[in-house]
């Protein structure tokens, strides 16, 4: 997958911004407060219609103005698409190829996955950090998962409804019972298949990134659901909430379901946040981005690769072997830095530099142009 070019206007603090390229490593590099991560934020919006930091995405549009545009030529499987988000105060509108779109048929030739500083937060975090993680993993590879997500929280919020107002209708609780089974079986299971694929990619990358000093990096979804099928995950759920209904109708609020699964990440075995230096949670958390990257690599189209602020935690050899890795890959990757001079090991023929000054691009090369 290629984005070929990028254009924003009233986006952020960016100023009208048009990139063209095909390079496989973009670097975006400036002083702090720039622009550096808007710039990056937009290619996120346009590939999975969320803010990668914003609450909202009306807090994307510069301050000031009416609405704001963001705009990408995308090739995926030989075919280049264009995408076009408009935000205004009545909401998003999307066009692809100059039509408008429906979100279902947004996401079939562009994804992104990103690594940004507060993905630490995915090991060091409670566990609906982890439930966000997967969640999000499970989207990248298929994106009708935000759907049953959706589904399956609709339903929760109608129950909680129901049990905090006092005396619920029995047969409406069965009926929700019996939907939040159903969604929630969908929802397990999605997050089940896709850890599946990510747990021996993750090991492995994490052995490769980690190098020497590397531990083992194991996954564990809990309560474990013993290798069933979708119907025995159902009807696990269904037993679940049926022996908890005396407890839920008592505190008046619901206590079985996704919604209170773990994640747990463990690196030899004890939870990855009890290691936690710095650099440590940051390999980790590289290695769980990576793995989606690879396990969709091995579905057939490699997403675009986000990371933010590289700069930091990651030392010289570990982000040699990084750069390495996305090499390996053929994955094209978006970089932001302060100081692109520590990316030595970026290909020089493959790299394009934009150094972004007050949210314009005031200098764009190759290797050559870094400063
Ligand atoms: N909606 C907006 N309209 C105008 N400016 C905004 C808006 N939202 C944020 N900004 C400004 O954008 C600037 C740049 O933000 P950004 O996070 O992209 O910087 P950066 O270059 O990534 O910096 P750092 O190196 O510190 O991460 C900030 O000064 C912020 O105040
Ligand atoms: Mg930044």
């Amino acid at each position: 997958m290629r984005l070929l070019g990028l254009q924003a206007v009233g986006f952020r603090n960016l100023a009208p911004l048009d990139l063209q390229t095909d390079a496989s490593f973009v670097v975006v590099h400036g002083k702090n407060a720039q622009g550096k991560t808007n710039l990056l934020e937009g290619v996120f919006l346009l590939a999975t219609l969320k803010p990668l930091r914003a609450r909202r995405t009306q807090e994307l549009i510069a301050w000031g103005q009416e609405g704001a545009v963001v705009a990408a030529t995308v090739r995926a499987g030989g075919l280049a698409r264009r995408y076009k988000l408009q935000l205004g105060a009545g909401g998003r509108t999307l066009s692809l190829d100059g039509q408008r779109a429906e979100q279902a048929d947004w996401f079939e030739g562009v994804r992104a996955i990103a690594f940004t500083p507060s993905d630490g937060e995915i090991v060091l975090g409670g566990p609906s950090e982890r439930r966000a993680w997967i969640d999000r993993a499970a989207f990248t590879k298929a994106p009708r998962h935000l759907d049953l997500v959706r589904t399956y929280r609709r339903c929760l919020e109608q129950k909680s409804t129901a049990l905090k107002a006092g005396r619920p209708d029995p047969i409406l609780l069965d009926a929700l019972d019996e939907q939040l089974a159903a969604a929630g079986a969908a929802v397990v299971r999605r997050r089940l298949d896709i850890l599946a694929e990510l747990r021996p990619r993750v090991a492995e990358l994490h052995r490769r990134i980690a190098g020497d000093d590397g531990r083992e990096v194991s996954l564990r979804y809990s309560p474990s659901i013993a290798d069933g099928g979708p119907e025995e995950v159902q009807q696990r759920l269904t037993d679940k909430l049926a022996r908890a209904r005396k407890e839920e109708l008592r505190r008046r609020s619901t206590l079985v379901g996704p919604q209170r699964d773990e994640v747990h990440i463990l690196l030899d075995g004890q939870p990855a946040r009890a290691f936690g230096s710095r650099g440590q949670v940051r390999s980790l958390v590289l290695s769980l981005k990576l793995a989606e990257l690879v396990a969709a690599r091995d579905r057939g189209e490699v997403p675009l690769f986000l990371l933010d602020d590289l700069s930091s935690e990651l030392d010289r050899a570990r982000t040699a072997r990084l750069v390495q890795t996305l090499s390996d890959l053929r994955a094209q990757v978006f970089i932001t830095t302060t100081d692109p001079s520590h990316l030595d090991a970026l290909p020089s023929d493959d790299t394009l530099y934009v150094e972004l000054s007050e949210g314009r691009v005031s200098a764009e090369g190759d290797a050559g142009g870094a400063g």
